[in-house]
């Protein structure tokens, strides 16, 4: 017998179905047994008359919560049950795998362990509602994502995690050894995207893991993420690179609403607000002014950049003037930005970047690049970096490479931000940071 999705059972009422589930509730009473049992498309109420079959009912008596069964039985309407108004009465059970008893939690349980402790025991904490929804919804965004590109003309590119100099800040690579010599791990696709502008593909984006030995515990960071990226020529500036984030994101948002609006408020409390554009844009001179008008202190070691806090205070006064959820923080001085930023031609100590922050979170990062190999050449030096690591990314723009930029997105912060939820690690299907490497 085929099997039937739970969420399709009101189309076989009268039927004998055959379902495959986690048993997530078991209620052994005096005549009947009563048994939840759920797949990824929803749960079913199972039920059993003991007086049927003695031998049976005392094998479902011994079944124990979150095993894998397969059950058979005919689906009949029956109004008074809860879930779904429907019931199926139970022929035949096959345990496909025997839950050991007691579980190091139950994910349906009434009480949820520590977050350390659940990752520990990832497999089964991913068995949560909420967990099931936060992979649905990352697969719906992720497809509009790509949706939204391969509409526009962009091209999807893998390029290589093994690498051979750093392209962001040299202070967080992982270093490996690679035959004879070392080599590292990528921290972003940044030299290779433009590679691709330099080899005329014009608008290109990229899905992969991004590693960064970063030893930092907060809510926010990770040492191993994936990054969402993209890269477009012919830009004017970076406000065409906002311009197309706005509305990609505008895009996914939408897209995710429709499909997981509801549910996302049912098992998340959260109400996701489709953005409406444009997203404000605030210049950091600007911010900066803004924040210290509030009387938040920057650190003093900051130097132009801004922290956790400022961003905070950044998206409440953002909120309050302009009630929308995302901003971009625009012209960050050179002193906090990498060497392939391009500079303002008539302000050369800032840089055509950007940083959006959504809900007080910094999400990516974008810029134009400096694609003239002398001037690329110059801020690399000045940045103190040597040029013959990276002359093979020089030569990139030698040939005919057309002014262009781009940016990295966190699909993780993404989540965090679209589901309000406040620490990454539940965000990401496995956590990796400096002291986990397990599961
Ligand atoms: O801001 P980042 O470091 O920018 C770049 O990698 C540039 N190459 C992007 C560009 O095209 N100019 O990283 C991009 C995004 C951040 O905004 C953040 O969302 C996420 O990646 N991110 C992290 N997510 C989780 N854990 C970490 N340790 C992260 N570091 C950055
Ligand atoms: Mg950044």
């Amino acid at each position: 017998m085929e099997r039937t999705l739970i969420a399709d059972l009101r189309q076989h009422i009268g039927e004998e179905v055959k379902i495959q589930g986690w048993l997530q509730v078991l209620r052994d009473q005096k005549k009947m047994q009563f048994l939840v049992v759920r797949d990824t498309t929803g749960a079913a109420q199972v039920a059993f008359w003991k007086g049927n079959d003695a031998a049976l009912a005392e094998r479902i008596s011994a079944l124990t919560t979150e095993s894998a069964l397969t059950i058979t039985g005919s689906v009949v309407d029956n109004p008074v049950v809860k879930l779904g108004g429907l019931e199926i009465q139970l022929q035949t059970v096959e345990v496909n795998n025997l839950a050991e008893n007691p579980m190091p939690f139950e994910p349906y349980g009434d009480t949820l362990p520590q977050l350390d402790f659940r990752q520990d025991w990832r497999s089964i904490d991913l068995r949560r509602k909420e967990n099931l929804l936060l992979f649905q919804v990352q697969t719906t965004a992720e497809a509009a994502m790509r949706e939204f590109w391969v509409n526009n003309r962009f091209i999807e590119i893998h390029t290589p995690k093994i690498i051979s100099t750093p392209s962001e800040s040299g202070a967080e690579l992982f270093t490996i050894d690679y035959f004879d010599r070392k080599a590292y791990l990528a921290q972003s696709p940044q030299f290779y995207k433009q590679m691709a502008m330099s080899a005329g593909f014009e608008r290109v984006f990229e899905f992969g893991p991004v590693f960064r030995a970063d030893p930092s515990f907060t809510s926010r960071h990770m040492t191993e993420f994936t990054g969402v990226d993209m890269e477009i020529s012919w830009v004017e500036s970076h406000e065409d690179v906002m311009v197309m984030q706005e509305r990609w994101l505008q895009f996914v948002y939408q897209r995710v609403k429709d499909v997981h609006g509801e549910q996302i408020q049912e098992v998340f409390g959260h109400e996701m607000i489709v953005p409406s554009l444009p997203f404000p844009r605030i210049p950091m001179a600007e911010a900066v002014e803004i924040l210290k008008s509030r009387g938040y202190q920057l650190p003093a070691d900051k130097k132009g950049d801004i922290d956790p806090g400022g961003e905070r205070e950044i998206a409440a006064y953002v909120m309050e003037k302009y009630n929308h959820e995302f901003v971009f923080l625009t012209d960050w001085p050179i002193a906090v930005r990498p060497f392939y930023h391009m500079r303002h031609p008539d302000n050369p100590g800032l840089t055509r970047s950007y940083d959006l922050i959504a809900c007080g979170l910094e999400i990516t990062t974008g810029a134009q690049r400096e694609h003239r190999p002398d001037i690329l050449a110059k801020q690399a030096l000045e940045k103190g970096l040597h040029l013959e690591p990276i002359q093979f990314y020089l030569d990139f723009f030698r040939y005919g490479c057309p002014p262009h930029g781009g940016f990295g997105l966190g699909l993780s912060r993404l989540l965090m931000v679209m589901l309000g939820l406040n620490n990454i690690r539940e965000t990401v299907f496995l956590f990796r940071g400096p002291t986990r490497l397990t599961p």
